[in-house]
């Protein structure tokens, strides 16, 4: 049995997806603070498999110990956590307190029921910006904001905490840019509010609830003059995550994987390529850059070729297909659907 925090997040439901056709069984918790039931609902239905969902929060330890109890839990994945850059510069202590104490409690908690499989959602946010390209697990670290600082200081305590105990096996898998959704256009990133990542604000103008995008300055020193980022199809990121558990189930110790593409493309390229997948012009405007970004960042991926022999599949225009047909079947994401299920508290 595998355990899923944050499955009913973006990443978390494509996970629990991929999990459940491959003959795992799981179960999920999430504190529904940025997840859907509708995904939960939907997960099942497009699996045909049953589980259990619990809306728990991580900083609740009691519920957490009552999950770990009443299920027979092999392994960890861990997407739960707040994500957002912006909001975490306006309220950084809540962002320490939900993203760091939250994974201590599901740590503590591993420990007590001798779970020691941990895979953790880390960020391509946390290495130091830097030209030197395409960047590996060894480029040095340095995050620049406070949701980027969670995430080092997570890495930081399990590497402390795998020193005090060798039974520990954890993946520690930074991602690049994940984007697209399930091929079935039945679940995809819906996000709260205004959209902070350029695929979602892009698909939000395409279906015309945004009347037009906004281009974060095109005087880099990159082709086009914009930005560049390292875009991974959010089912091949998942397929890493299986390659981890099954490398971890191989070798005891804690491992650091970039997961990402290789490749590179431009915020115009994005918006063509967006264009071409779904037949729909994208309007934008240049404006100044956003504070923070930087020129360029990809991924080497090569060390997670070699050791989890796992490697990105989908190309840049399955990822706009993919992520059109969930903006298009789904106009608002998951609101309007809500659903109707049984949930244990
Ligand atoms: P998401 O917000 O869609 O999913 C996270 C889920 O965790 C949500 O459903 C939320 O309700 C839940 N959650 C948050 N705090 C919780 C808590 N204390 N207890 C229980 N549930 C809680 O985000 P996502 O895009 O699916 O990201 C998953 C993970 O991957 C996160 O840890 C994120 O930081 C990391 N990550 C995401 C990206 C990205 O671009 N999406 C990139 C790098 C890393
Ligand atoms: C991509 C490119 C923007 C929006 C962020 C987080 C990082 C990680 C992934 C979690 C950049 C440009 C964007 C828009 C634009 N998340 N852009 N107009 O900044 O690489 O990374 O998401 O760990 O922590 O910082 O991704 O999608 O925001 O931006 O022009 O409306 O698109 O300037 O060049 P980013 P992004």
């Amino acid at each position: 049995m595998i355990l899923i925090t944050g499955g009913a997040g973006y990443i978390g439901s494509h996970a629990a997806v991929e999990l459940l056709e491959n003959g795992y069984d799981i179960v999920i918790l999430d504190s529904l603070v940025n997840g859907s039931l509708e995904a939960i609902l939907r997960i099942k239905e497009l699996t045909g498999k049953e589980f259990e969902f619990y809306h728990a929060d991580l900083m609740d330890i009691e519920q957490l110990e009552n999950i770990f109890r009443r299920h027979d839990i092999k392994a960890v994945m861990h997407f739960a956590g707040l994500k957002s850059v912006n909001e975490s510069v306006s309220t950084p202590l809540h962002y320490y307190e939900k993203n760091i104490s939250g994974t201590l409690n599901l740590c503590k908690i591993m420990s007590q029921f001798n779970v020691r499989e941990l895979v953790f959602s880390s960020s391509a946010t946390v290495y130091q910006p830097s030209d030197n390209r395409p960047v590996d697990e060894d480029s040095p670290l340095g995050a620049t904001n406070p949701y980027g600082r969670t995430k080092l200081m997570i890495e930081e305590i399990l590497h402390d905490l795998y020193k005090s105990d060798p039974f520990w096996k954890i993946a520690i898998l930074r991602y690049f840019n994940p984007i697209g959704a399930h091929i079935s256009g039945r679940i995809g990133e819906d996000p709260t509010g205004s959209p902070n990542n350029l695929m979602p604000y892009i698909t939000q103008v395409a279906i015309g609830r945004r009347p037009l995008l906004q281009v974060f300055g095109e005087d880099y020193d990159t082709p086009d003059g914009t930005g560049i980022r390292d875009y991974i199809h959010v089912t091949d990121l998942v397929k890493g995550h299986l390659k981890a558990l099954e490398y971890l189930a191989g070798h005891s110790g804690i491992e650091t994987f970039n997961l990402g593409t290789g490749k590179g493309y431009s915020v115009l390229e994005l918006i063509k390529a967006f264009t071409l997948a779904s037949a729909v012009n994208i309007p934008y405007q240049v404006v100044d850059r956003r504070d923070g970004d930087i020129a360029v960042c990809y991924a080497s991926p090569e060390k997670a070729k070699k050791r989890l022999l796992w490697k990105a599949e989908k190309n840049l225009l399955e990822m706009c297909e993919d992520a059109w047909r969930w903006q298009s079947m789904n106009p608002h994401g998951y609101s309007g659907n809500e659903a109707e299920i049984e949930i244990i508290a």
